[in-house]
Order: structure tokens, then C-alpha cells, then sequence
């Protein structure tokens, strides 16, 4: 099939090649020639393991071809996918612009019927919102909601391995002939109308952010009572209703999507008059347990003015450079706030933190370079090289040997064997 993406963020590269691995041939846009030309060698515009080797495949197999040229691309085949990004506004609200503009220059170029799919994290109404500016071009179009669920860090595997396909639309004939888009990937396939599909992707974030917000206050009461939150978690996920993902207790859900589909989903809900009161709630802890962080780390340090903290960890989580609500950010922002020296490291995320970060933030190139001198460690992602670090090497750098694992990543009887001051998140 013929196809086009609109879109080469996470959500439209990650489509554009999965669709071309199936087979598809796909035109995929991006407005800035700059971007066109690094993508058409290949190189991708952020870090996502196996996506750029998927990517070259696909251009030297020609079933990738990156283009400037809106209307062209559009009205190369039938299916034309909606990838743009849907960030926050100051109240909530998912800003809506780039998915309008799209859908203004669809009814300006498209000479055809199309079937246009909305990949993008959108509130419920906005496909009826794309139909009416779509009505203005006189050619009849399908609008069709299919939500993307892949997670940064694993999004190719997530494309080929997904738990289910969720299509909306009001013709079921049309729902059917995207669903065949990905008849390829064995999943269960749903077929639902427009405006479900587009609370399906909402609920499932907001339900995934309840979980973690619910067992980081498990967390904060295991501390109170003695008990071991990891293993309240694995005790809690055997049972199959429950099940055992998105129960890892720390700092907080940070990253593009659940921050701000929480607060899209209580703002949607006010709008229409509802009180969200369960949210509201998610959201509170999630911010208080980042604020965690810096009440355990005036715990070990007593004072933190003038103090050397180490930070392992920038990114919102391992596997990705996408420093976005990312916890770490905020952490280190109160700890230079306070007057501490602070002395950061991430494998793939500096790049973008400094954009962000404060000058006087010390960049290092390796967890040693970071622990020099250092009076407290603080984990602040879950990258998998921290588990593997020479631990007594790090000590002996260090000049207090606390360490404060905001992700509960390392094994405290390990790190304690080694002479370590070892914190953790609700252990
Ligand atoms: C999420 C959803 O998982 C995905 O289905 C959706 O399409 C987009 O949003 P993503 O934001 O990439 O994906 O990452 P995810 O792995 O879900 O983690 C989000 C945040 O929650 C990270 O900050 C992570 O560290 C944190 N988290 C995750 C926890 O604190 N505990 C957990 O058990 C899981």
C-alpha cells in the first residue's frame, strides 16, 4: 500500500519504518529540508535503539522517501497518517495547532478521497474537529483514530510486539481496511468508533501514571512500617488482574506522554464538566515524590549549601535522551537552587540537558569523573550501566559514601557489603 506520514518525531519515524518493514511504501513529512536531508542518510533526529538501523533498511530497500513536499505526498496513495506532536499547554490542554494546521493544508492539497489516521495523542472530539476543517475541500474523507501506545527506549519492538490494535472510525469498512495496514503483526485488532479510540489512548496512560503514583505512596508507607516496596510490587503482580508493569516504586513518572495526558485527560474532564478527582490526585503525588528526593538528601547531608552531589541520570528514563518532564531535571535544578555543587552524568542525554540546565551544572564524561569528591550519589534513571559500575572504585572517589537510589535500581546488601550509606525509595 501507499501511504503517508505526516511527521518524523517519535510516533512518525517509528511508523514510517515499521510500515515500510511490513512492506508499505511510505512518503514521510517533515517541513524542514535540514531534517529531510539527515533523515534521507539515515541519521535519526534522537536517540532510539534499533530505529536507525531499521531506517537505513528501509531506504536502501526504496520503501522510504522523506519529503518536503506536503501536497505531493499526500495525494501519493489513500492513507495519510497524522504524526505531529500534541505538546501541553500552561493549563493542561493538549495544544492542538500542528494537527489543525495539518488538517488546513490537507483540505487545501488533497485532490483525492482520503482515509486520514490520527496517530497523534489527541482529546476526545478533535477527529470530529479535523472532519469539519476537512469538509471545506470537496472531496469526501474518512477521519480514523488509531493510537499509538509505544514507549521511548523500546519503540521498534513495540511497533512489531504490541499488546493490540485499536482503530476507530464512524464507517466500519473504512476502521477494516486500515486495520489491514497491519495485518502483518499478530494482536488482537479492536474496531471502535472515533471518539472511544481516542479515550482508549488516554485512559491507558492515565491508568499506567495511577499505577506508578499508587505504589510510590506504598513506597513512602513501606518506610513507615519496614517494608520492602519491590517486593510489595512482585507479591502484588502475580496477580494476573494487577499484573506487575508499571509498579516500579522512585521518583515519579516523568517523559512526553504521561505528565501531559494526565493533565489533558482532568482538563478534558472539567470541560465537559466532570471533576476528576482521582487524577488530580495522581498528579500531586507524583509531583511531592520528586520533592522526596531533596527532604532524603537534607536527611543524609544535613546541609546542602556547599555540598558535592553527584547525579547518574538525566533522561526521563533509560534508553532515550529525552530529557522531557524528566524527574532528574527538576532534582538537580533545587539542588543547585540550594547551593549544592552538582556533577551530572547520562550515557545519552547531556546533549539536551545542557540546553536546559544551569551553567554552573558540572557535565562529566563517565560515573567516575561524576563521583569525585562527591558527598552524596543520587540514581535519578534507570539506566541499566549504573547496576554494573565498579562500586568500590566509585567509593573510594567519593568523599562521602552516600548513595540515594531514587529509581531502586541497585541491591542494597551489595552496595552496604562495600561500606556504602545506602538509601532507597520506599526499601
Ligand atoms: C508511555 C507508555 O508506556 C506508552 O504506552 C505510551 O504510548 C507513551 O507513554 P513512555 O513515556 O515512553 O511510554 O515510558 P514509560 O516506560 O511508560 O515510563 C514513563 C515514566 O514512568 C518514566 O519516567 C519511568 O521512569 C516511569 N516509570 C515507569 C516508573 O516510575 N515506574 C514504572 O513502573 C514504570
Amino acid at each position: 500500500m501507499k501511504i503517508t506520514v505526516i511527521g518524523t518525531g517519535y510516533v512518525g519515524l517509528v511508523t514510517t519504518c515499521g510500515l515500510a518493514s511490513l512492506g508499505h511504501q511510505v512518503w514521510a513529512v517533515n517541513r524542514t529540508p535540514a531534517k529531510v536531508r539527515k533523515l534521507e542518510k539515515g541519521q535519526i533526529l534522537f536517540y532510539e535503539p534499533g530505529l536507525g538501523s531499521l531506517l537505513k533498511k528501509n531506504l536502501k530497500n526504496r520503501k522510504i522517501h522523506f519529503t518536503t513536499n506536503f501536497k505531493e505526498a499526500i495525494n501519493k496513495g489513500n492513507f495519510v497518517f497524522i504524526c505531529v506532536g500534541t505538546p501541553p499547554l500552561a493549563d493542561g490542554r493538549a495544544d492542538l495547532s500542528a494537527v489543525k494546521k495539518v488538517a488546513k493544508d490537507i483540505t487545501r492539497y488533497a485532490k483525492k478521497p482520503l482515509m486520514i489516521i490520527n496517530k497523534s495523542t489527541v482529546p476526545v472530539g478533535t477527529g470530529r474537529l479535523v472532519e469539519k476543517i476537512l469538509a471545506k475541500n470537496s472531496h469526501k474523507f474518512n477521519i480514523v483514530s488509531c493510537p499509538e501506545f509505544l514507549s521511548e527506549g523500546k519503540a521498534v519492538k513495540d511497533f512489531f510486539h504490541r499488546d493490540r490494535i485499536v482503530v476507530g472510525a464512524d464507517n466500519k469498512l473504512v476502521a477494516q481496511k486500515v486495520m489491514n495496514i497491519f495485518k502483518k503483526i499478530k494482536t488482537v485488532k479492536m474496531i471502535t468508533d472515533l471518539e472511544t479510540a481516542e479515550l482508549i489512548k488516554y485512559s491507558s496512560n492515565a491508568f499506567l501514571a495511577t499505577k506508578i503514583s499508587f505504589i510510590n505512596e506504598i513506597a513512602n508507607f513501606c518506610e513507615l512500617v519496614g517494608a520492602d516496596v519491590d517486593e510489595v510490587a512482585k507479591g502484588m503482580g502475580l496477580d494476573k488482574r494487577i499484573a506487575p508493569y508499571s509498579l516500579k516504586a522512585g521518583i515519579g513518572y516523568g517523559g512526553s506522554c504521561f505528565p501531559k495526558d494526565v493533565k489533558a485527560l482532568k482538563q478534558m474532564a472539567a470541560g465537559n464538566g466532570y471533576e476528576f478527582k482521582l487524577l488530580k490526585a495522581v498528579i500531586k503525588v507524583n509531583n511531592l515524590q520528586r520533592r522526596l528526593v531533596i527532604k532524603k538528601t537534607k536527611e543524609i547531608l544535613n546541609n546542602v549549601k556547599g555540598k558535592t552531589i553527584t547525579v547518574l541520570g538525566l533522561a526521563f528514563k533509560n534508553d532515550t535522551d529525552d530529557i522531557r518532564e524528566s524527574a532528574a531535571i527538576d532534582i538537580i535544578n533545587w539542588l543547585n537552587k540550594l547551593g549544592a555543587k552538582v556533577k551530572v552524568f547520562d550515557p545519552k542525554a547531556s546533549k539536551n540537558a545542557k540546553k536546559v540546565l544551569n551553567s554552573k551544572i558540572i557535565f562529566c564524561s563517565s560515573p567516575k569523573e561524576a563521583a569525585v569528591k562527591s558527598q552524596l550519589l543520587i540514581i535519578a534513571t534507570e539506566w541499566s550501566m549504573f547496576k554494573q559500575l565498579k562500586w568500590p572504585v566509585i567509593k573510594k572517589l567519593m568523599k562521602k559514601p552516600n548513595i540515594l537510589d531514587g529509581k531502586n535500581l541497585l541491591d542494597r546488601k551489595t552496595l552496604e557489603k562495600y561500606g556504602f550509606n545506602y538509601v532507597a525509595m520506599g526499601k
